[in-house]
């Protein structure tokens, strides 16, 4: 938290015929990357669960900058549509630059996917983890390549409960289901960047900035007039600047070789100490592939 004022870093590199790969970019943080990559002359592939949203945004950004933007369909709370999401992917982009991991949810309220995962820690964490493992192969051929997880300060709230993680026994709040998920994908970030070292391939997590964007606006009608009149006009800016953010990860030359970082928008800042803890990160990736089904 401590770069929250920092004045931040921006990237003028260009993104020409970059395929970059962005999950929830119809709204909020990813439409922002998205917007930001097409002026930059990237390659987008959208992948959003609602297609309708997602052709009203390519269409607003098509006539605005000329730019290739794909769409492709899946409902994080699903990993069978993830998996099959990744099998497109894989099919149709025999190289992959960049992936940024932004779908995302805050839910105030313990929800279970029809597989049985509470939703916030399935679509934050395991659907990504899986989308990101599936895609390995494909960014080691391409490198080199960059992904980012569109993280959290909120991990903050929580760590990682190994042995409830879908809150059956520890109380769940929407900032602590939140957290938690923010952490388990924390823990195994540093996984990843061991994993991807030499490679040419690296990963960075990033707290977007606290920006206005519709997080939260699945919550009730209690949640949603206190964001609207308490948190979001006082507190928050606009999501362009995690756009910005994002554009310098992913293309700065600076940041080529730099893996296994958490930034606060372009800021390297050190995470709370329980995303740190490698022995548990190490149980976290396990936990996570079983759960993954790979
Ligand atoms: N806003 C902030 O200040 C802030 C701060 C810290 C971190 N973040 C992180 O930034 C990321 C993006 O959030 P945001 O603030 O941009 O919120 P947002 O405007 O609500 O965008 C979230 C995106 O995730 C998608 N999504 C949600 N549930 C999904 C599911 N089950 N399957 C597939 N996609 C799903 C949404 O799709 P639909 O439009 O179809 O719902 C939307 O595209 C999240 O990871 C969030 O934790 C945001």
């Amino acid at each position: 938290m401590a770069n929250r004022h920092a004045s931040q870093h921006a990237a003028t590199a260009s993104m020409a015929g970059k395929v970059c790969i962005v999950t929830g970019a119809n709204s909020g943080v990813g439409l922002e990357a998205v917007r930001k990559l097409a002026s930059g002359g990237a390659h987008i592939v959208m992948v959003c669960r609602d297609r309708v949203k997602a052709e009203k945004v390519r269409e607003e950004i098509v006539a605005a900058t000329p730019a290739r933007i794909d769409i492709v369909l899946a409902d994080f709370s699903d990993l069978d549509q993830v998996r099959t999401a990744a099998a497109t992917l894989l099919r149709d982009y025999p190289r992959i630059d960049v992936l940024i991991n932004s779908a995302g949810i805050h839910s105030t309220t313990r929800t279970i996917t029809k597989a049985g995962f509470e939703t916030a820690f399935c679509v934050n964490h395991l659907a990504p983890f899986l989308l990101t493992s599936l895609l390995l192969d494909r960014l080691r051929a391409s490198s080199p390549a960059r992904v980012i997880q569109v993280n959290s300060e909120g991990h903050r709230f929580s760590g990682f409960h190994l042995d409830d993680y879908n809150w059956e026994r520890n109380r769940y709040t929407g900032l602590k289901g939140y957290g938690s998920s923010k952490t388990a994908q924390l823990l195994t970030t540093w996984e990843f960047a061991d994993a991807l070292a030499g490679s040419g391939v690296t990963i960075n997590a990033m707290h977007p900035g606290d920006v206005r964007t519709n997080i939260g606006n699945n919550n009730g009608l209690l949640y949603r007039l206190f964001k609207r009149f308490f948190i979001s006009p006082l507190m928050l800016k606009d999501p362009a600047i995690s756009g910005e953010a994002l554009y310098w990860l992913a293309a700065a030359p600076e940041m080529a070789t730099v893996s296994g970082r958490f930034f606060h928008l372009t800021i390297d800042e050190k995470p709370a100490a329980h995303a740190l803890d490698r022995a548990k990160g190490k149980e976290a990736w396990e936990l996570s592939r079983k759960l993954a089904g790979l």
